[in-house]
């Protein structure tokens, strides 16, 4: 049950609806207006809830990456140069910052990450995992990180049949951690910096403080009792014994110490040194069972990306156990197969698509580590046209049907939390990276003498005796194995045309993740929506069980108001659907190059290159307080 209250709408406080009780569903034109308006009160508000804190607003500091920090800035940017999407902006500047130093994009990638692992401590950090995409402009080759937290040695399917909440909070929950492991990896083939300087900023931040973020403040607010209740969280998010406010400093000493220490040694000092005899004790302490042999034997799976064939693109995303470029090849297969691009269009593209959707979640529960278990027989349908095309023949456009028809077998992965980024350079070089703890402050423990958070992974592993909230079994694919790392919903993309780069794209929100995606795909690719307009549209979701379609309604945190169309919510409700409205959702960061037609190389950058050089466009989602940054 515990499960349900972590689901709690994380924006959907007090705080929030009073920066813009007073917004109004007007018509159109009218609102747009209004929002100029209300950029500037929300601002003179932020000010006031902030009172003295003007700081938060433009950071001011010694280093030159603090002094041009502007958190509100535009949610939307655009570059000839380089671009970084975070869904925070002190972390998109600092990525860019890397860049300007002459950095590769996996460089930026790296400092960005570790920016984001201190600033958003409740989505990703160090003792998380992560999935990398890496695109090379002058190799065209793309690949695949898999940095995913695995199973400790010691754990086993039925560890937690006495105790299922278990697997979900403590330090029992934990996976052995793969972050830093996965960053050293890319860095060490593509990197041009030095592994040290890309850890300056993040040490800084942890060690003289940053102003905690308005969904930071969210979040510390609605886990205050665990923060509370855990000796490591209290110490950093309430450290005079009260819970740390947006717009208040936030300071993790021993976070800081960490990564200096892996600044300087590499990542040994977390995989075979000081710093992984300190977490592993930690973790002792709390009942965990992650030893010194489990840090050693963590191993960064590097593969080529997954291909997936979508209208007129090409799409490289991560392999199982991740099923977002599977999830995604099968509900784009699906509307492919209506034979014609106008069947996704409208009302109907999208009652289509709520139908595809349901067909994919119920898919891909059959998928798991390929490391452990054989299925290559649900990878080739989910991307098999004509595995797709049976799909299609039994949607009907004029009604949706009960759970079962979807031929569901198994309890549906329900992970959460995490942060996605998108990063390209000047060369063209991109990365596409998602990083999680899991819950929101992971396990709900923080290792003291570490200032690590630790993830709680194992959530995502299906247990035999787990009754959820779907009441159907467990998936066998995804059952606990010494080594295997649990599915995933995390979606990073890479998407070309040509083979030129056309865009980047992931989001956090576990189980709205491919949802989303896809949505902000096809409002850009296929719509040709502008790409800010494309992720700022409002989007719905569905867990299959209970068989009902959740429509955003909800004002998010830079004061806009999102809410699914009323004509729309009444073509879904004809056709059969319930609908519910949902003050929460999945968050998207998203950069577009534009690419003429027929596409002419080496525009910018010398004849003879056969890399298109078009203009960036950079979007950090509004509904969390990320911004974007410019080169
Ligand atoms: C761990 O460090 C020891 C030396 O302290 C070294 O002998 C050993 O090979 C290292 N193991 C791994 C897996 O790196
Ligand atoms: C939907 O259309 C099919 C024929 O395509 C028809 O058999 C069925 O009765 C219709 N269902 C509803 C709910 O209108
Ligand atoms: C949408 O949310 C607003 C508050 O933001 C609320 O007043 C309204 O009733 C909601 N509409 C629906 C259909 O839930």
């Amino acid at each position: 049950m515990g499960r349900q209250n972590m689901e709690a709408p994380l924006l959907d406080s007090d705080h929030v609806h009073l920066l813009v009780a007073n917004e109004k569903k007007g018509n159109k034109n009218w609102n747009r207006a209004l929002r100029f308006f209300f950029v500037l009160l929300t601002f003179s508000i932020v000010g006031l809830i902030f009172r003295d804190n003007w700081s938060y607003l433009v950071v001011k500091g010694g280093y030159k990456y603090d002094e041009r920090i502007q958190v509100r800035g535009p949610d939307c940017v655009e570059s000839e140069q380089g671009v970084v999407a975070a869904d925070d902006g002190r972390c998109s500047e600092i990525g860019v910052l890397m860049l300007k130093k002459g950095g590769h994009a996996v460089d930026a990638a790296v400092a960005t990450a570790l920016c984001v692992g201190v600033v958003n401590p409740m989505s990703s950090g160090i003792g998380g995992g992560a999935f990398m995409i890496v695109r090379s402009s002058s190799t065209s080759q793309t690949q695949a990180f898999d940095s995913r937290e695995t199973a400790p040695l010691a754990a086993s399917q039925d560890m937690y049949m006495n105790d299922i909440k278990a697997k979900y909070r403590g330090a029992l929950s934990m996976g052995v951690p793969g972050e830093i492991a996965g960053l050293h990896e890319a860095w060490l083939r593509y990197g041009r910096l030095t592994w040290r300087t890309l850890f300056e900023p993040a040490i800084k931040l942890a060690k003289e403080g940053f102003v905690v973020a308005p969904y930071l403040g969210l979040s510390i607010a609605s886990n205050g009792r665990m923060i509370m209740n855990d000796p490591g969280l209290r110490q950093v998010f309430a450290p005079k014994g009260k819970l740390l406010q947006a717009g208040e400093k936030c300071y993790n000493v021993e976070l800081a110490q960490s990564l200096e220490v892996v600044a300087e040694q590499g990542p040994d000092a977390l995989y075979n040194g000081t710093i992984g005899e300190k977490l592993v004790e930690d973790v002792k302490q709390g009942g965990g069972i992650l030893t010194m042999e489990d840090l050693r034997n963590y191993k960064v799976e590097v593969t080529d990306a997954m291909v997936a064939n979508v209208m007129d693109y090409t799409i490289y995303g991560m392999p199982p156990p991740s099923s977002g470029t599977l999830g995604l090849s099968l509900v784009m297969n699906i509307l492919g197969s209506y034979g014609s691009a106008d069947a996704a269009k409208g009302d109907l593209g999208l009652h289509r698509l709520i139908e595809a959707l349901k067909h994919m979640f119920a898919e891909r529960m059959n998928l798991g580590d390929p490391d452990f278990v054989d299925i290559t027989k649900y990878t080739s349908e989910m991307l098999s046209i004509s595995y797709a095309k049976q799909i299609q023949q039994k949607i009907l456009d004029n009604t949706t049907f009960p759970a079962d028809y979807y031929l569901y077998r198994w309890s549906q992965l329900r992970d959460h939390g995490t942060s996605h980024f998108c990063v390209v350079d000047a060369d063209r070089n991109a990365v596409s990276m998602t990083t999680t703890v899991n819950y929101p402050f992971g396990a709900g423990v923080l290792s003291p003498s570490t200032g690590i958070v630790v993830n709680n992974e194992m959530g995502d592993f299906s247990a035999p005796t787990e009754i959820s909230p779907d009441m159907l079994p467990p998936a066998p694919a995804n059952f606990i194995r010494p080594k295997k790392r649990p599915l995933s919903s995390m979606t990073p993309l890479i998407i070309t045309k040509d083979n030129q780069l056309a865009g980047v794209i992931g989001g956090s929100g576990g189980m709205s993740i491919i949802p989303a995606v896809i949505q902000v795909f096809l409002n850009h690719f296929l719509l040709g929506t502008e790409p800010l307009a494309a992720v700022q549209h409002p989007r719905i979701y569905h867990k299959l069980i209970p068989n009902v379609v959740s429509y955003e309604n909800w004002t998010v945190i830079d004061g806009e108001h999102i809410e699914l169309a009323e004509e729309t919510k009444t073509f879904l409700a004809e056709k059969g659907h319930q609908l519910q409205a949902k003050s929460s959702g999945a968050i998207v960061q998203f950069v577009v190059q534009t690419l003429q037609n027929p596409i002419e190389m080496g525009r910018k950058y010398g004849k003879g290159s056969n890399i298109y050089y078009g203009t960036l466009t950079a979007v950090s989602d509004p509904r969390k307080d990320g911004k974007p940054a410019a080169l």
